[in-house]
């Protein structure tokens, strides 16, 4: 499997994207389109006394205003918080009761978007307001514990950590905190849904067309098998387009009410509301650490906001069970309940925030220690997994340390805070490991052999834009002895087999190895074909015996003797040969799965005004195989600008009185842009993982967010030797 496999081929879909052939949900062409608006509650608590939707209904050409007063009674479906598919617990337009700020109370559709857009401002609601509870500081008491974290109990234990930490020599004592994120892919959620009698077509843009069908069929009583839901192309989602909110079920009660197709399109204002949020975290992390630096305790607890409804957990304790051997450990988190939308996956969830303080905290031990902070790594460096104690299906975290280190020339900086300068200007640099679980589920696909000697592969899942169309086709193009391009790979539509939602960096894993089974039982069942049939030159030829090259079977010791797909096909009068295939995973695991990682960063602070900006940054990740060299490399810069817009901007600040978000747009919801990002150096270390799964890949979507707002944070400590624990690190907590 080395012909396409790991090289940097383009997207295959690159063409069609730029130039605007690719169709996003919201660009489908149809005709005889409605338009639906949403309505969102103006506030954040409260009920609903009266709609008067009258002027609006008025407007000619406006189709109908649907609110919770004569929308169709949907059946309730399982919030992805409890296992289920739907974003959050209640189900839109049901009873007069509101929950959270931008809360849907209403869709309005009409023959045009200005038109639907305008009679929503006509729509005129009366409320009966309480006092939201945005604060946290103002319902602390009444946290409580959560069933579960990821999987671990809400207050993990492992060995005596009171004991670690009053019998270390150093400890570290810390409060840290990340605010509110946003998702902000540019393409906004979308989706049209179109009935005929009791079936429904949708176009959406998700990261889980079978859930999406799931929810549609279980809130309109109509079997699944009535529901098509297509999405060919998505741009970008990091998590707010893998549980079904609200939007997609309005679509779809608006298609419904008015016997059309309707599209529905949030605003970006709507989308800091209704399509979850990474919730603001505050965690505490207690340290204790001997004299030369060996971890005698790691404690890491503290709180994050859920909705009334949900108890969405941001999991910002998982990666700190694993990052380092410790004999004690206690990771406990709790949840508080506050007028907001459910919180849901955004990019590395809990990684990404919960390393932030990990990271930091051993940052600032290494200076009490004195010690270099790769150097206190290693001296905690784990070599099992210090949870489960099973071995790691592989870890190559030294190597990353090493390759970053090398390529960033980390031997450069004096360790003294504060000492490095330049044209006036403080710099700093800073480390952090980076690390994300290699997740992985179920999936099926379909392969097929065609008649012309080319293959086609199906499977229901999902191209986010991380490169899934392309790195599907290598691997099938290699098992196959195909050249890429005669591969067909389609995804997106629940009429493909079925395939998980697109999350947990776990795509590759989950339908790769489906695609794995598929493509390598279509290719045996041929050549059975063959070496059945007294006519092939291939006739009874053992299998090991037999080589694949662009199409073509032949015997490895004898390549002249050998004929194509093609050719068996056609003498055997075949249109196609097609395998099936469901990838199962163990449900008891043998090794622990986990790619590793390393930031470093470089940063330059303004000693008056208190800007930072990276100068330079080198990552370096170990992820099991690497399909495609350009994909992975734009997979790991992504996220890191992601970790770089944690570090240093992003925060949506919600209105303490009134619960509304004050910064809904991207003009004040700073994200960064390509003024603010350095050339990013990733280095890829070579990885083999015979374990992870058959065809050795870890996931490399999420990784790179994990670790790099701590990297820069301890880059900022370093140039300026104050120590930022609350995200983000903007101008005025420096100055
Ligand atoms: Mo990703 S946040 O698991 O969609």
């Amino acid at each position: 499997m080395t012909q396409a496999i790991g090289k940097p081929l383009n997207r295959v879909d690159g063409r069609l994207k730029v130039t605007g052939g690719a169709h996003y949900a919201a660009e489908i062409p149809l005709e005889n389109l409605a338009y639906a608006v949403a309505i969102g509650s103006t506030i954040a608590r409260g009920q609903i006394k009266s709609i008067d939707s009258q002027e609006a209904e008025k407007l000619p050409g406006v189709l109908r205003v649907i609110t919770h007063e004569n929308a169709p009674k949907l059946q309730p479906v399982k919030p992805f918080t409890k296992g289920g598919v739907v974003g959050e617990k209640p189900q839109p337009l049901q009873e007069p009761i509101v929950y959270h700020s931008g809360q849907h109370i209403g869709v309005v559709v009409a023959n045009s978007l200005e038109l639907a857009t305008y009679a929503a401002s006509l729509v005129r609601v009366i409320y009966e307001e309480e006092t939201p509870i945005v604060d946290k500081n103002k319902v602390r008491q009444e946290a409580f514990e959560p069933e579960t974290i990821f999987g671990k109990p809400p207050n993990f234990v492992r060995g005596n950590p009171e004991e670690g930490l009053s019998s270390a020599d150093v400890r570290i004592e810390e409060t840290y905190t990340t605010p509110t994120e946003n998702h902000n892919p540019i393409e906004p959620p979308a989706t049209i849904a179109m009935w005929e009698g009791d079936k429904l077509t949708v176009y959406d843009a998700t990261q889980h067309a079978f859930g999406v069908r799931e929810a549609l069929a279980t809130s309109f009583r109509i079997p699944q098998e009535n529901v098509r839901v297509i999405c060919h192309f998505i741009g970008g989602a990091f998590g707010c387009k893998g549980p079904v909110w609200p939007h997609v079920i309005l679509a779809a009660i608006a298609g419904h009410e008015v016997g059309r197709p309707v599209k529905l399109v949030l605003k970006r204002q709507q989308m800091f509301d209704v399509i979850g949020h990474r919730p603001e975290t505050e965690q505490h992390i207690k340290l204790g650490s001997t004299r030369d630096g060996r971890l005698t305790t790691i404690i890491h607890d503290g709180i994050s906001p859920t909705s009334m409804f949900d108890e969405y957990v941001e999991a910002f304790t998982v990666a700190t069970h694993v990052l380092y051997a410790c004999p004690n450990l206690q990771a406990s988190q709790r949840l508080i309940r506050l007028n907001k939308g459910t919180p849901t996956f955004m990019r590395a969830p809990g990684e990404a925030a919960g390393t932030f303080a990990l990271e930091s905290a051993l940052d600032e031990l290494a200076y009490a220690l004195n010690l270099d902070p790769i150097e206190l790594r290693l001296r905690n460096y784990a070599d099992i997994d210090p949870d489960t104690n099973l071995p790691w299906s592989s870890k190559s975290l030294k190597e990353c340390y090493r390759v970053g280190a090398e390529n960033f020339g980390w031997s450069r900086r004096n360790r003294e805070p504060r000492s490095m300068r330049d044209d006036g200007y403080l710099i700093g640099m800073g480390m952090a490991t980076a690390t994300f679980p290699a997740n992985q589920s179920p999936a099926a696909i379909k392969a097929r052999i065609l008649a012309d000697g080319s293959a086609n592969v199906q499977s229901g899942t999902h191209e986010m834009g991380t490169g899934t169309a392309t790195v599907m086709a290598q691997l099938a193009a290699d098992i196959l002895g195909l050249p890429v391009k005669r591969v067909r790979f389609e995804l997106g539509d629940t009429e493909f087999p079925p395939a998980p939602v697109s999350h947990g960096s776990a795509t590759v894993g989950s339908v790769g190895t489906a695609l794995y089974g598929a493509a390598t039982d279509v290719k045996v069942k041929v050549l059975e074909i063959a070496r059945n049939d007294r006519n092939s030159p291939l006739y009874q030829v053992p299998e090991n015996e037999v080589a694949i090259a662009n199409g073509r079977l032949f015997i490895k010791n004898n390549p002249a003797k050998g004929e194509t797909y093609a050719d068996i096909l056609a003498r055997h009068h075949l249109e196609q040969v097609e395998a099936d295939y469901q990838s199962l995973f163990d449900t008891e695991e043998k090794y622990s799965k986990h790619g590793f990682g390393a930031h470093f960063v470089e940063v330059r602070v303004d000693p008056d005004f208190g800007e930072v900006r990276i100068t330079r940054y080198t990552g370096a990740f170990a992820t099991g195989r690497i399909l495609n060299q350009k994909t992975a490399r734009s997979q790991f810069i992504g996220a890191i600008i992601m970790g770089i817009g944690m570090a240093l901007m992003e925060e949506t600040i919600t209105d303490q009185s009134i619960g509304r978000v004050v910064n809904a747009n991207l003009g004040d919801y700073h994200v960064p842009v390509n003024a603010d990002i350095p050339n990013i150096d990733i280095h890829i270390v070579d990885e083999v993982d015979p374990y992870v799964n058959p065809i050795g890949t870890k996931g490399i979507g999420e990784i790179g967010i994990t670790g790099a707002a701590a990297a820069v944070a301890n880059a900022v400590y370093h140039a300026t030797g104050k120590r930022i624990r609350n995200l983000p690190i903007t101008p005025d907590k420096l100055i």
